[in-house]
């Protein structure tokens, strides 16, 4: 409302509330390996335009006189049992310092203060305890001021204990599993410019301030030590990346562990596009299921993640498991059709990463904030009084008759 009220035009860091103006202001701003890294997907980048043409062939019937008040209008959600003031979700983004100095406590920060849960990468510039104090989190917090762990499965399970005990140690409260990247994807634009962030010893903190990792790995000596030499980081670098995307990806039988690690606590696994691997998530126990292509990084030539929500949404709630969608969600139109689709919450994943690079956390607040505004107005003006009124009756598929 106050956005709507105000405008943004040169108020404000970003001073734009458009994506594809964002993205280009980014793109001024970073290292051009640094911003194709962020900006490429897999192959030949066609399941980028068929994540945007998935979301494009739903679209909102407008219903007028249904007695809306937008200073009313309810965004709250309920993720394992707990109520979001908002339903979206920070996705994890890695290697952040190569956007912002302040990486991902900035990012962690903007989250808190809106009572949106932030999802923490493995693949972190900080260690995940320094994200949690930097942002505040071990502060009595409001509602909804969550922070969740999301997990590259190490190849070696000591490494996978040590670092959910730390997790759990911090506060994060909610273990997200992603499946689909045991290996990065063929990425042209890294491979072109011979680009890896991580072999630089970026997005491998988490194992560099990992005691485990030390002394199985570094011979006992951390590589964050000061007279580290550039080998020994290199090669630290190395055992990180071949922990954390080993080349073999790991079996639904494997899970147990996880649930024996985590406990009681939610788990929630990422990446979920066949709705058989939903059956098989909530055969073995899992709590939620994040419908997600990685923003089309992993396999070049999959489907839009849009057109694997509604099946697996549709099973998923009827086993009473929590559903999170992203990959492609750029406006408030496409917020409704995830949630109408069926997801309990809808992650935002590049528009944030834009925003930190131009603004820091001023910026990621500021993409987070546009796009809950533009939700509320959008969902508000097609006829729905609140979250709750959002469902299968909002939409049609191009070309249908409204
Ligand atoms: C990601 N994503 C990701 N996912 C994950 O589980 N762990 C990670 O470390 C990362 N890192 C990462 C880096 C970059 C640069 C991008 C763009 C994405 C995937 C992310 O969580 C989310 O699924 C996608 O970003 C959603 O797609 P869009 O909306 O960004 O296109």
């Amino acid at each position: 409302r106050e956005i709507y009220v105000n405008g943004l035009g040169g108020t404000t860091p970003l001073a734009s509330t458009t994506y594809e103006l964002l993205r280009a202001k980014a793109q001024e701003v970073l290292e051009p390996k640094a911003y194709a890294y962020v900006a490429g997907s897999a192959g030949s980048e066609e399941t980028e335009a068929s994540n945007q043409s998935a979301l494009r062939d739903w679209q909102i019937v407008p219903r007028m006189l249904a007695g809306v008040d937008l200073a009313q209008f309810d965004s709250s959600v309920t993720l394992f049992g707990r109520r979001f003031p908002t339903p979206l979700v920070v996705s994890p983004i890695g290697v952040q310092a190569q956007l912002h100095k302040d990486c991902d406590v900035a990012t962690a920060s903007a989250a808190r203060e809106l009572g949106i849960p932030f999802t923490l990468s493995s693949a972190t510039s900080t260690p995940m305890e320094q994200v949690i104090t930097g942002a505040g989190y071990d502060e009595e917090g409001d509602e909804g001021q969550e922070a969740w762990f999301q997990l590259y499965w190490p190849s070696d399970d000591d490494i996978t204990r040590s670092l959910l005990a730390r997790a759990k140690k911090a506060g994060y409260k909610v273990l997200v599993v992603t499946l689909d990247t045991w290996s990065l994807g063929w990425r042209p634009r890294d491979l072109d410019a011979a680009y890896n962030p991580f072999l630089h010893g970026e997005g491998v903190a988490n194992c560099f301030s990992d005691p485990v990792f030390v002394e199985k790995y570094c011979e006992g000596k951390s590589p964050l030590r000061k007279d580290a030499s550039a080998d020994d980081t290199q090669a630290a670098s190395i055992a990180a990346i071949g922990l954390l995307t080993p080349g073999i990806s790991r079996a639904w039988a494997d899970l147990a562990l996880l649930r024996e690690l985590w406990g009681d606590a939610p788990i929630i696994l990422k990446g979920i596009q066949a709705l058989s691997d939903a059956q098989r998530a909530v055969e073995a126990g899992m709590d939620g299921i994040w419908v997600s292509n990685h923003g089309a990084r992993q396999v070049g030539g999959a489907c839009g993640a849009l057109q694997a929500l509604r099946p697996i949404a549709q099973y998923a709630r009827s086993q009473g498991k929590t559903v999170i969608f992203d990959s492609g969600v750029r406006t408030g139109a496409d917020v409704i059709k995830a949630l109408a689709l069926g997801a309990h919450a809808v992650g935002v994943g590049r528009p944030y990463a834009w925003g930190l690079a131009v603004g820091g956390e001023e910026g990621v607040a500021e993409v987070l904030k546009g796009l809950l505004a533009d939700f509320e107005l959008t969902a508000g003006l097609s006829g729905h009084r609140s979250l709750a009124d959002i469902g299968a009756h909002s939409l049609i598929r191009r070309g249908e008759e409204a």
